[in-house]
């Protein structure tokens, strides 16, 4: 079928809408019409090559909409079916046989690759090779082909348009407080960077009951936006000294620090941040070979850990209705955070996101 794309034709270079030819799905793949779909710090980072992802690609994954057709093996969702596309694994690895799919084995190939385990690719436009299966969806246009692995059914009748972006940046955010830190009760938190995954934290922080809630930033509508999402104190790291504030609010250290800047001196403040026992948790994606030094005697005496975690450690058929439900009891309200725009002009949504104006750009597809 022809569909209508945003490719990726060069680093830095911007996005070409044009016309694809996209494969009918294989018998484990699932056609999906596209509503809407987030865009995440992590599209433009591979469109910059952060990771070899091969070009001409359909990059996008927060993708949300219906199911069109499904391959003859799939079971887990119908046609008419509402759903989110999330990230892709294997299935079969030690990971994933654990339940623990964001550290599949096979995490690059089934998201980064650009292509099929089998090295094809269902796009193509008059012979040339589209490199697509970004995140087991390529979302960027008004059709995308997933799997079974990595859709997810979400309520009919629940607001699609929005739901895009629970499927990676908000997922992550969330996922690494409730999930992978599993800040509880009366706990503190510092969270480094408000953009959307940082802010998504502070509202899932907010949610479980963490009671000195600390989010840090450059950008001061940005903080203002975290207070209003649960945040009990903001720190603008312009002007203020971030240690000192941390300490004069906590007496010891914060007992959980979450970093979304990938800056490698504000991973250091926020591991130095965290009081006796405490634990930093890293979400932001830096280039390859970044590097951070850490004082040792600080980590070892104290019990202090330091994790990276991918997607929150999120299992997305699960997680993702729980956020939905939390977002419709207007607990998790992360549409604050939303500015919607046409497909068409995905260009201004990327430059919006990059230069800070917007916090998560959505695109809408029109039919
Ligand atoms: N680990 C994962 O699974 C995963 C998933 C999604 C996104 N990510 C990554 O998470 C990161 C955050 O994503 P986002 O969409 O929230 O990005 P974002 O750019 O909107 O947010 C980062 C925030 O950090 C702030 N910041 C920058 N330097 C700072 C400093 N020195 N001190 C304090 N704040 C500073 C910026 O002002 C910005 O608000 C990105 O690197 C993205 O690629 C990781
Ligand atoms: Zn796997
Ligand atoms: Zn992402």
């Amino acid at each position: 079928m022809q569909i209508k794309a945003a490719v990726t034709r060069a680093p830095h270079g911007p996005q070409s809408l044009e016309s694809l030819e996209l494969e009918e799905p294989r018998s484990d793949e699932i056609l999906v019409r596209v509503v809407a779909t987030g865009v995440c710090h992590t599209d433009i980072a591979m469109r910059d090559q952060a990771f070899p992802v091969p070009q001409p690609i359909v990059l996008g994954h927060e993708g949300a909409g219906f199911v069109e057709k499904i391959g003859s093996a799939v079971t887990r969702v119908a046609v008419g079916d509402s759903v989110v596309m999330s990230y892709n694994s294997c299935g079969v690895c030690e990971s994933c046989v654990e339940h623990e799919a964001t550290y599949c084995h096979d995490f690059f190939g089934r998201n980064f690759a650009g292509v099929r385990p089998d090295g094809s690719s269902a796009l193509s436009k008059g012979g040339e090779k589209i490199h697509g299966n970004f995140f087991g969806q390529s979302s960027f246009a008004n059709f995308a082909l997933c799997h079974e692995r990595n859709v997810v059914k979400v309520p009919e009748g629940a607001p699609l348009e929005r739901l895009g972006p629970l499927a990676c940046g908000i997922q992550t955010g969330a996922g690494a407080v409730i999930n992978a830190l599993k800040v509880g009760v009366g706990k503190s938190i510092a969270v480094f960077g408000t953009g959307s995954v940082g802010l998504s934290a502070i509202m899932a922080a907010h949610v479980v009951g963490a009671t000195t809630i600390i989010g840090i930033d450059l950008n001061a509508q940005r903080l203002k936006l975290a207070r209003e999402l649960g945040a009990t104190h903001t720190i603008n790291a312009g002007s203020e000294n971030v240690l000192e504030q941390i300490m004069l609010i906590t007496d010891s250290g914060v007992h959980f620090a979450l970093d979304t800047t990938a800056n490698a001196k504000v991973i250091r403040q926020a591991v130095e941040s965290l009081t006796l026992r405490g634990e930093c948790g890293l979400v932001g994606a830096s280039t390859a070979g970044t590097e951070i030094s850490l004082d040792v005697l600080h980590l070892m005496t104290a019990g202090r850990k330091v994790r990276g975690i991918v997607e929150g450690d999120s299992v997305p058929e699960i997680f993702i209705p729980q956020l939905i439900q939390l977002h419709l009891q207007g607990r998790f309200p992360f549409d604050k955070m939303l500015r919607y725009y046409d497909f068409a002009d995905i260009n201004q949504a990327i430059a919006d996101s990059e230069s800070g104006a917007t916090i998560k750009p959505v695109l809408r597809m029109t039919r």
